[in-house]
């Protein structure tokens, strides 16, 4: 690339421009103000053909493409369309060479842990027999016990050994809730790559546990200031700066094609194992799959392999954070409109300008503002259905698990757990659900203590205006839980604590 497009890429980049647009600015060409300068060296690739209306049956047949529907492609400057097209051919190399393949599938099972449980969480399948009058069979994937303690790593093993084939030494990533930055690190360190893991500066201080282990495992931490949305934004400067030698590593199905369906290869080993071991312990397949949503890689981890099977049903949750209605949430398919965000077309949290609206969830890891474009095709086409839970519920759900099976799910998978409380009394008896627990929960205790302390004092502690004193800006209000405007319309009795009444703008 040359250093002037560089420059002007980066430019774009920085001001949210090339990789936030809408689709009707697409349409009436008003990205046009944004990249004029860029025109003749690198033009925007927008496929017409792509923006047709197309039929909401899902086909399968074509989504190697990179086009899930109207949603997906590539919205990238021209230079990155070889990059991105050398990836698609290295990968179909790799994951056609019986080497590769054999070497991941040792790596899968002798260092990350595979296979992962299916396990039968009787106590808490009971549990939905006492309130409900009728018992599903609910079955927990594992993926909590991978090394690392998440799904990321089946993913960033799989691509960090592409990346060394292809020459790359220089791993580049960001991470939120901080485990696919564990998980890049650990591979990194076991393939000899150095590895630079961008992070918001809020959530450094919410995950300190997986800065710690990252730096630990050798990795370079570079703080970004605000959360995950920065973070992404400059890991793409930093690949963008470095295309030669360095490989941008996506922690999930999301940016331009072939990322997402890379990732979605790599993670469909989740998938892959539950219909093998539903045979071995059922006979049969799952009834029900329940995978949580941030980018979306655990659910379609687990969703690739039954897509085909019309008679499994397949939920996706997505966090509520304080309420869909408070606009502090991270649910971009429940709440989100459509349009391109870092290469690719899909929903997104955005607003009347085409700009991000920060996502929000206890849940760090769910705070994406831009879904994989193959789950909002899966909405659309209505093979998958999507719910939302809030902060509130998914805490409720992270200490019954705990209770109940004691296992104790990250707080990203504690909104799937959550879901089962609107789900389970709508199943007939005996329905097996799958639901995918993404990882653990240890990252997440302090968060967790913290809340409840938080809850315990505003209930017990009234007499207490020590909060009411505390000047604080509004990222200090979410890190300690301190109550806004949105807090008090959910709990009224908070309002006395209320600091900065902030109104933020609902995105729709
Ligand atoms: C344990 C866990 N589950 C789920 C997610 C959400 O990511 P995705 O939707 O890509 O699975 C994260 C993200 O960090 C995570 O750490």
């Amino acid at each position: 690339m040359s250093s002037l497009c560089n420059l002007q890429f980066s430019y774009l980049l920085s001001h949210n421009k090339l990789w936030n647009n809408n689709l009707d600015d697409i349409r009436e060409k008003k990205v046009g103000q944004y990249t004029s300068t860029l025109f003749k060296t690198c033009k925007l690739i927008i496929p017409s053909a792509s923006l047709a209306n197309t039929s909401l049956s899902y086909n399968t047949t074509t989504h190697n493409s990179g086009w899930f529907g109207k949603f997906g492609g590539k919205y990238v400057p021209e230079l990155l369309m070889t990059c991105l097209s050398n990836l698609e051919d290295e990968f179909y190399n790799a994951i056609n060479d019986a080497k590769f393949q054999e070497e991941l599938k040792v790596a899968l099972r002798d260092y990350v842990g595979r296979e992962t449980p299916l396990y039968y969480a009787k106590r808490l399948s009971e549990y939905y027999k006492k309130d409900y009058g009728h018992e599903p069979e609910i079955y927990l994937k594992r993926e909590d016990l991978n090394h690392g303690g998440a799904h990321k790593i089946n993913n960033a093993l799989a691509q960090a050994m592409l990346a060394k084939r292809m020459g790359r030494m220089s791993i580049v990533t960001a991470t939120g809730a901080g485990q696919h930055g564990v998980a890049t690190a650990a591979v990194c360190a076991k393939l000899g790559l150095s590895c630079t893991i961008c992070m918001g500066s809020l959530d450094i201080q919410r995950q300190p546990s997986n800065v710690g282990i990252m730096e630990l495992l050798g990795a370079q931490i570079k703080t970004v200031d605000g959360t995950y949305k920065d973070a992404s934004s400059e890991a793409f400067r930093e690949w963008v700066a470095n295309l030669e030698s360095s490989y941008l590593l996506p922690g999930s199905v999301v940016g331009p094609h072939p990322c997402p369906m890379m990732v979605r290869e790599f993670q469909s080993v989740i998938g892959n194992e539950v219909r093998k071991q539903a045979m071995e312990k059922w006979g049969g397949k799952p009834d029900v799959l329940v995978a949580c949503v941030g980018g979306g890689s655990n659910a379609m981890g687990l969703f690739h392999e039954f897509k085909q099977d019309e008679e499994v049903r397949m939920f996706g949750v997505e966090a509520a954070g304080y309420g869909l209605e408070s606009g502090w949430h991270s649910a971009t398919l429940s709440k989100g409109d459509v349009g391109v965000y870092h290469g690719t077309m899909s929903y997104l949290l955005q607003d009347d300008e085409g700009q991000i609206v920060g996502p929000y969830s206890v849940g760090v890891g769910l705070e994406c503002p831009g879904v994989g474009p193959e789950l909002s095709y899966l909405k659309d086409s209505q093979r998958a259905e999507f719910h939302s839970v809030t902060d509130e519920e998914a805490l409720l759900a992270y200490k019954r698990l705990c209770k109940l099976e004691g296992i104790f799910p990250a707080l990203e998978a504690s909104h799937a757990v959550a879901f089962l409380d609107k789900l389970c009394p709508t199943l007939p008896h005996g329905t097996k659900v799958v639901l995918n627990c993404s990882g653990r929960g240890n990252k997440d205790v302090a968060t967790v203590q913290q809340l409840d302390q938080t809850v315990h004092m505003y209930n017990y502690d009234r007499g207490n205006n020590s909060l009411h004193n505390t000047k604080t800006t509004l990222p200090t209000q979410r890190l300690l839980n301190i109550p806004t405007e949105e807090h008090a319309l959910r709990f009224p009795y908070l309002r006395e604590y209320v600091q900065q009444p902030y109104s933020r703008k609902n995105n729709k």
